[in-house]
C-alpha cells in the first residue's frame, strides 16, 4: 500500500499540494466571486437602469475577492510545500516537472493555459469596465451621495445634464485620470470620517484649464453672433406684473481666417490674453487686471480702491482668464429665488393670478432652514395659511392653484437649495451678467484704470443691445439700445444693480 501510493504521489505532486485548507478556501472564494461577477454583469446587460452599487460590486469589490482567492490558492500551496519539505518529503522537487510528451500532462498544460488566457481576457474586460465605471456620472455624483448631492441635483437641471462629470473635471489622459483617482481616494477617506468641508469649496483647484475640457466641445473660434435673450421679471405687486426685456447679447467669437471677429468671446478669449489677481477665494474682488494683445502690448488696469503695491502684485498668484471666469456655473447653477420663481411663472407652472404670489414665493425661498424637510413642510404650511388668512375668497376658489404653487416652490427648493451642505446661490454665485451678482462688473466697473486713465468700460452697450421692453401691457421705447430702468435712476453707468436687486427681490 505504501509503495503504491508513494509512487502515485511522486507522479503527480501538484494536485495534492492544492489539497490544503488555505487553498481550498481560496478556490471557494474565487469560484464564488467569479460566478457572482458573471451573474451581475448579466443583470447589468439586461437591466437598462444603471445601479451604482451593482457597478461597484461587480467591477471593484468582487474582482478584489477573486484576486484574493487566487492569491490564497497560491499561498496555500507554498505553505503546504514548506510543511511537507520540513517533514522531509524528499521526493518533492523544487519546481513541478513539466513533460509535454506525457499526454496527461499535455492536456493539463493546455487547459491551464486556456484558463489563464480566459482569465486575463476577462480581467482586461473587467478593468476596462472598472475604469469606465469610476468615470461615470453615477460614480461621481451618486455614490458620494450626501456630499455631492447639491452638485449632482443642480447638474441634472442644467444644460450639461448629459455631459459626464469627468469631461469637465478630469478631461482626457492617463495623468489626469490618476490624479483625479488619487484625490478621489482622499475624498473617500474624508467622506468616511466626515472630514469634508460644507460646502465643498470652490474654486476647484485641480480643475483643468478650459482648453482641455470645455474646448473639446465648444471651441472659442466658433462664431455665435448675437444671441437673443429674453428676461422675464414678475413684480412684487399684487398683480405680479410682468416686465420683459429682450436684448441681443454680443457673444460673437470668430477667427481672423474666417472673418466675423467681434463680441464678448472675441475680446475676452481670442484677441486678448487677460490675467488678473483676486483678493478672495471666490474671485469676487479683483484689484489688478492685465491685458496683453497678440502684438505683445501690455496694459495694466488697477482698481481705484484697494490698489496693490508693486511688491504685492509681484508676489500674488495670477490667473489667466478662461471660460470658467465667466461661465463658472455651467453645470451646477444654484438659481436665486427671484430668477427661479420668474422662470416657473413664465413656464406656466405657477398661477400668476394669485395675489402677491411672486413676493410670497421669493420670501419663502429666501428664508434660512436647517434641513430640506423643514423647508418643504414650512413652504406648504405657510403659503396655504397666507391665502387662507388673507384671501378667503381666492383660497376657496383656487385651491388647486395654491397646491400647485406649493409643489412648484418645493421643487425649486429641492433643486437649488441644500441646507445640509450649506449650498445655495449665495455660497456659489454665478458670474455671468451683473444682475444677481456683480459678475462682469468685477472688472467692468469703470473704476479699473491704466496709468493714462483708460478704463475697463462699463458702457451699457458694449455687451448687449436692448431691443424692447414690455411692462405689463405697455411697451417702453428704447433709446439707442440702452436699457431704460423702470424707475428713473439717472445715468445707470457706474451703478451696481446688485446694490438694490438681490436674488431675494428688492432691497428696501
Ligand atoms: C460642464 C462642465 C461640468 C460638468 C459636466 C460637471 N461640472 Fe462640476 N464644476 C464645473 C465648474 C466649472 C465648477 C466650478 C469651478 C470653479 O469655479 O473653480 C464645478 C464645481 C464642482 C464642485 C465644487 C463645488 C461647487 O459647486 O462649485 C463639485 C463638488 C463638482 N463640480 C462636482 C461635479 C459632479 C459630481 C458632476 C457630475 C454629476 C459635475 N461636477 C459635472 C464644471 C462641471
Ligand atoms: C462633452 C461636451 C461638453 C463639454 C466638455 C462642455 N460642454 Fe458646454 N455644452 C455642451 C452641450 C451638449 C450643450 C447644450 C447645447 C444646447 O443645449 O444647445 C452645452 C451648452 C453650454 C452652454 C449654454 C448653456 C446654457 O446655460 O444655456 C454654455 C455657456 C456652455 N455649454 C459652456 C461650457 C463650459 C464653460 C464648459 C467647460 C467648463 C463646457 N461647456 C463643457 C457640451 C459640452
Ligand atoms: C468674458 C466672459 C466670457 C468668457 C471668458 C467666455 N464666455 Fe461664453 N459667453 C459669455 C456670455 C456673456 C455669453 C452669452 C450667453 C449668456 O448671457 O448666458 C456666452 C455664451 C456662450 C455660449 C453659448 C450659450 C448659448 O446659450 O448658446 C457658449 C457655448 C459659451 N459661451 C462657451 C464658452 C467657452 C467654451 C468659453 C471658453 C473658451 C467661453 N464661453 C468664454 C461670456 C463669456
Ligand atoms: C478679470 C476682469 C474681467 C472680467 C471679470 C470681465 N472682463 Fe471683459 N474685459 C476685461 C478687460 C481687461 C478688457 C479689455 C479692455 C480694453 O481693451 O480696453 C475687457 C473687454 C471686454 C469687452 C470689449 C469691450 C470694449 O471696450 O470694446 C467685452 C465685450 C467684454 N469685456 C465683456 C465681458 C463680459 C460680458 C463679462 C462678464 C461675463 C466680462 N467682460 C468680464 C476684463 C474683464
Ligand atoms: C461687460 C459687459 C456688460 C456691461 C458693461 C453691461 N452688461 Fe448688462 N448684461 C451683461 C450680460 C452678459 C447679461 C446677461 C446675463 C445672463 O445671461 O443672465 C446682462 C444682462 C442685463 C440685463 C438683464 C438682467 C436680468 O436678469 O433681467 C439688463 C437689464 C442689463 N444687462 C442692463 C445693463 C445696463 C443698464 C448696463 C449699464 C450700466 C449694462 N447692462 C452693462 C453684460 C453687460
Ligand atoms: C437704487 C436702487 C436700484 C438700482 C441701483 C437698480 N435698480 Fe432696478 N429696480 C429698482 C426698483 C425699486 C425697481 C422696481 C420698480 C417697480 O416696481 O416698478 C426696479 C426694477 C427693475 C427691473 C424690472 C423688474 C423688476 O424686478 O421689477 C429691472 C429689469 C431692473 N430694475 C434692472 C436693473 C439693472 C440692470 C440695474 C443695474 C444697471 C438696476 N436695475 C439697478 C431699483 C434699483
Amino acid at each position: 500500500m505504501t509503495d503504491e501510493s508513494g509512487g502515485r504521489q511522486a507522479a503527480k505532486p501538484t494536485p495534492r499540494l492544492l489539497r490544503n485548507f488555505i487553498s481550498i478556501l481560496g478556490s471557494a472564494m474565487s469560484i464564488a466571486s467569479a460566478a457572482s461577477i458573471l451573474f451581475l454583469i448579466l443583470i447589468e446587460l439586461l437591466d437598462t437602469r444603471s445601479n451604482p452599487y451593482l457597478g461597484i460590486l461587480a467591477y471593484i469589490i468582487l474582482p478584489g475577492f477573486l484576486l484574493l482567492g487566487l492569491g490564497l490558492i497560491f499561498i496555500g500551496t507554498l505553505v503546504e510545500r514548506r510543511r511537507r519539505s520540513k517533514q522531509g518529503a524528499s521526493e518533492l522537487s523544487p519546481f513541478p516537472v513539466l513533460d509535454l510528451n506525457d499526454a496527461r500532462q499535455r492536456r493539463r498544460f493546455l487547459s491551464f493555459s486556456g484558463f489563464t488566457f480566459l482569465f486575463l481576457f476577462i480581467s482586461a474586460f473587467g478593468s476596462y469596465r472598472a475604469y469606465e465605471f469610476t468615470d461615470s456620472v453615477v460614480f461621481c455624483g451618486q455614490l458620494c451621495h450626501s456630499v455631492m448631492n447639491p452638485e449632482f441635483v443642480a447638474y441634472q437641471a442644467s444644460a450639461h445634464a448629459r455631459v459626464r462629470c469627468v469631461d469637465c473635471h478630469v478631461g482626457a489622459g492617463a495623468g489626469w485620470y490618476l490624479r483625479s483617482k488619487l484625490s478621489g481616494a482622499y475624498q473617500v477617506y474624508s467622506v468616511w470620517f466626515k472630514k469634508y468641508p460644507k460646502p465643498i469649496p470652490t474654486p476647484v483647484h485641480n480643475l483643468r484649464p478650459a482648453q482641455e475640457t470645455c474646448e473639446q466641445c465648444h471651441w472659442p473660434e466658433k462664431f455665435f453672433g448675437t444671441q437673443l435673450k429674453m428676461f422675464n421679471h414678475y413684480g412684487f405687486d399684487e398683480k405680479n406684473t410682468l416686465t420683459q426685456v429682450r436684448m441681443l447679447i454680443n457673444t460673437g467669437g470668430g477667427s481672423p481666417e474666417k472673418g466675423l471677429v467681434t463680441g464678448i468671446h472675441w475680446h475676452m478669449n481670442i484677441a486678448n490674453e487677460i490675467t488678473y489677481i483676486a483678493n478672495d477665494d471666490h474671485r469676487q474682488v479683483i484689484p489688478w487686471v492685465q491685458r496683453k494683445d497678440p502684438q505683445g502690448n501690455v496694459e495694466e488696469f488697477v482698481a481705484e480702491t484697494g490698489a496693490l503695491t508693486p511688491d504685492q502684485i509681484a508676489s500674488s498668484q495670477k490667473r489667466r482668464m478662461d471660460c470658467v471666469e465667466c461661465h463658472n456655473r455651467p453645470a451646477h447653477v444654484y438659481v436665486p429665488p427671484d430668477r427661479a420663481v420668474n422662470e416657473s411663472m413664465f413656464a406656466g407652472k405657477m398661477d400668476v393670478s394669485l395675489p402677491f404670489l411672486k413676493e410670497k414665493s421669493v420670501e419663502l425661498l429666501s428664508r434660512r432652514f436647517d434641513t430640506t424637510d423643514a423647508a418643504v413642510a414650512a413652504i406648504a404650511r405657510d403659503l396655504d395659511a397666507y391665502y387662507r388668512d388673507n384671501y378667503a375668497r381666492v383660497y376657496s376658489a383656487k385651491r388647486d392653484s395654491i397646491n400647485a404653487a406649493v409643489t412648484e416652490i418645493q421643487r425649486i427648493y429641492k433643486t437649488y437649495f441644500f441646507p445640509e451642505m450649506n449650498v445655495d446661490w449665495t455660497s456659489h454665485v454665478d458670474n455671468i451678467g451683473h444682475y444677481y451678482s456683480i459678475g462682469c462688473f468685477r472688472c467692468h466697473d469703470g473704476k479699473h484704470k491704466t496709468k493714462t486713465g483708460k478704463v475697463i468700460r462699463e458702457d451699457c452697450n458694449i455687451c448687449h443691445t436692448v431691443l424692447d421692453q414690455i411692462e405689463g401691457v405697455k411697451t417702453i421705447a428704447v433709446k439707442n439700445g440702452s436699457f431704460q430702468h423702470p424707475i428713473d435712476l439717472g445715468d445707470l453707468t457706474g451703478m451696481k444693480c446688485t446694490d438694490c436687486h438681490t436674488g431675494k427681490g428688492l432691497k428696501q
